[in-house]
């Protein structure tokens, strides 16, 4: 099956799944479901989720063993994004070709629903009927909690916020980039082969190792895209990072400095999943989409 089919069918079956999740939640006040709603039903690509579901492929596992935690990690990465895009952060007012949370709704029910988002994630993964065992819920819960919190995803935001205008050296951005955006890239693939019941240390550490490339490379990819891409595209407002005096991989190495970059994490990406033969495909055809990709 081609990339493009595989991905609009692992985006549909994650976007039914939260519609039904969400469907469940208090109605206690309709505008914080709403914003719930509209951070995350909103037209992502879902490469997290697709990811969840081609790790679990790969280790033998079904769809259904990997549904959860591919709706958790979209939650957690719709909630950072509507986190990211407030006045106090990045100051965006445009996300996925929308106005951003806090625009359409108000800064307060923009964090709430954040904050709801983040809750939802683990609420999910722990819930009785996930089909999953209870030393298998917790793995799942470990492996999400420790990418999104202080040693990963935020710990990555709160570096880019206090360096803005700053000179990093590359080992720092690299650093940032790992945490802000390769640590939930990783921790998708580990959901799906620990979700398919994968408990191959060898196995395990490839996907991971994968995970790290493809996961920095998406981060030089958006910063790329930041200069070289347009609004409409993108979704999101081109040139935020410059206007912002953002550290990007482009700031520190110039455009053909991140180009190259970018070219090695893709091949060393490759070479990473060589071992599995066939069987990575489809993560392989994922990882020449996140480098090539206009948006
Ligand atoms: C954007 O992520 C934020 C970064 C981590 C660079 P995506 O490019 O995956 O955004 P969506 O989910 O498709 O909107
Ligand atoms: C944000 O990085 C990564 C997150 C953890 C949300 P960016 O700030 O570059 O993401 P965009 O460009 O706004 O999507
Ligand atoms: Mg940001
Ligand atoms: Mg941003
Ligand atoms: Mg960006």
């Amino acid at each position: 099956m081609e990339l493009t089919q595989q991905l609009a069918r692992w985006a549909e079956r994650v976007e039914r799944n939260l519609d039904l999740y969400l469907a469940r939640e208090s109605n206690l006040e309709p505008r914080l479901l709403d914003a719930m709603r509209y951070a995350l039903l909103n037209g992502g690509k879902r490469i997290r989720p697709a990811l969840v579901y081609m790790s679990c492929e790969l280790c033998g596992g079904t769809p259904e063993q990997a549904d959860r935690a591919a709706a958790a990690i979209e939650a957690i990465h719709s909630y950072s994004l509507v986190h990211d895009d407030l006045p106090a952060m990045d100051d965006d007012e445009l996300r996925r070709g929308r106005p951003t949370c806090h625009i359409a709704f108000d800064e307060a029910t923009a964090i709430l629903a954040g904050d709801a988002l983040q809750c939802f994630a683990f609420e999910l993964l722990s819930e009785a009927d996930s089909g999953q065992d209870a030393s298998t819920q917790l793995a799942l819960m470990r492996i999400l909690a420790t990418a999104s919190g202080a040693r990963g995803m935020v710990a990555g935001q709160a570096f880019d916020l206090t360096h803005v205008g700053k000179a990093l050296t590359l080992s720092q951005l690299q650093a940032m980039h790992a945490h802000k955006t390769g640590r939930l890239i990783t921790a998708a693939l580990l959901l799906g082969a620990t979700a398919a019941g994968c408990r191959d240390d060898a196995t395990l550490e490839r996907l991971e190792r994968f995970g790290d490339l493809i996961g920095l490379a998406f981060q030089v990819k958006d910063d790329l895209l930041d200069i070289e891409g347009d609004t409409l595209t993108l979704g999101k407002p081109q040139g935020s990072d410059v206007a912002q005096n953002k550290p990007t991989y482009p700031a520190l190495l110039g455009l053909d400095g991140a180009r190259s970059r970018l070219r090695q994490l893709h091949e060393d990406a490759l070479t990473a999943l060589a071992p599995f033969g066939d069987r990575a495909a489809a993560l392989n055809a994922l990882a020449t989409f996140i480098v090539t990709r206009d948006h």
